[in-house]
């Protein structure tokens, strides 16, 4: 009997042959994602919303075929799940949870502290005298209810901005309420409530040639040393490399000497929300295809190459559920461009593109693994 899977292996097969990508194909489509990586000693996941999941076969396919890991993009986080003060609506979590474990997969805890996820209610409370124990009741609230689920947890999510304090921390709604020791008390919490999780700092912005990014890597790296010098429990980092075709360059060495500083530190590192961002959306969808995977490549030969690098997520899985967008800014650059009525479409920086047909960046990403050996 042919199954499901192997319907979509052949499927993943056929697209790849028939894009003339060249003899390893066979090989990449026989092989999923999940597989290559595990044979490299390294996970595999996506970001997932399971909104989309739902009702979506192929999806649903797709993602248990290529995943070992899902990171919840939206539904862990604290404005999604305390609406308000006190009561805690964990229905999509518990659905990603429930689909992650009946299928034997594990799940990232994504994510406790985000300036840019308070719910509303929040912000003037967490500034009062005894603030932080509305931190520690959604803290007890979700570790509690995933500690058997999940064993991953960026407990602190883009805590750099460079440009306005000395030590490149973000002037952020915590750090006005509790101070810099924000960061270290949140991970205590966290270790007190899931003590044998693994507990994380997630960060952009810490990838390219640019003088921004030298400081943002500097500041992450001295916030690290701070942390392992007091004590406090981290164990992981996240990088997100959110790439961007309007950067510029990716340099071995320096990216290859920031990946060795937080190994140097004891701490293991995870790629945990690969995507890129177009830029030059005018040309020809092989080209544009083309420069993505080039740059996934690029990246990743870099990133792997370090033995403290333990897995790969990308956000999304497929360009129909990226939070990347096609802005304005990038339409008005070719004011004569789309004049017919026609667009773009979707921003293509994701393994999978918007019919869930693999393109290059998916064999970039397995070859990546591979030449990790
Ligand atoms: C994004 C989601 O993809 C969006 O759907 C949501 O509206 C906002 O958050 N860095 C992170 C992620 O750590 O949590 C963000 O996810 C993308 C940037």
């Amino acid at each position: 009997m042919v199954t499901r899977r192997q319907v979509l292996s052949s499927a993943i097969a056929s697209t790849i042959s028939s894009a003339g990508l060249g003899v390893d194909c066979a090989q990449a489509a026989e092989d999923s994602l999940s597989a290559t990586f595990s044979k490299n000693n390294l996970y595999f996941g996506s970001a997932v919303r399971i909104e989309a999941v739902v009702g979506n076969q192929d999806f649903r396919d797709l993602l248990l075929r290529e995943c070992d890991y899902f990171t919840p993009e939206v539904a862990l986080k604290w404005a999604a799940v305390e609406r308000s003060p006190g009561s805690f609506n964990f229905t999509s979590m518990d659905a990603l949870a429930n689909f992650a474990l009946a299928n034997k997969k594990r799940l990232c805890g994504h994510t406790l502290v985000w300036h840019k996820s308070v719910p509303q209610w929040a912000t003037s409370l967490v500034l009062e005298k005894d603030g932080w124990k509305f931190m520690q009741r959604y803290f007890q609230a979700a570790l509690s209810r995933y500690g058997h689920a999940i064993a991953q947890w960026d407990v602190i999510n883009e805590p750099i901005e460079t440009g306005y304090r000395m030590d490149g921390l973000r002037n952020s709604l915590f750090l006005q309420a509790f101070g810099v020791d924000y960061i270290a008390r949140a991970l205590w919490e966290a270790r007190q409530l899931a003590p044998q999780a693994k507990l994380m700092i997630n960060e952009f912005g810490l990838e390219y040639d640019l003088r921004v990014e030298h400081d943002r890597r500097y500041h992450f790296i001295k916030l690290l040393e701070r942390l392992k010098q007091a004590g406090v429990p981290l164990d992981g980092v996240g990088l997100q490399a959110h790439l961007d075709l309007s950067k510029g360059t990716l340099s071995a060495d320096v990216l290859g000497r920031f990946l060795k500083e937080i190994a140097d530190l004891g701490l293991f590192i995870v790629i945990s929300e690969l995507d890129v961002k177009e830029h030059e959306y005018i040309l020809p969808v092989e080209q544009r295809d083309g420069r993505v995977a080039d740059e996934t490549k690029r990246y990743l030969d870099i990133a792997l190459a370090q033995p403290a690098v333990r897995g790969l997520t990308t956000w999304g899985l497929s360009d129909r559920h990226s939070w990347l967008q096609v802005t304005q800014e990038d339409l008005a650059r070719y004011p004569n461009a789309w004049k017919d009525g026609s667009t773009p479409g979707p921003n293509r920086g994701l393994p999978l593109d918007y019919a869930l047909k693999p393109k290059p960046m998916y064999r970039a990403i397995a070859e990546s693994a591979r030449r990790r050996r």
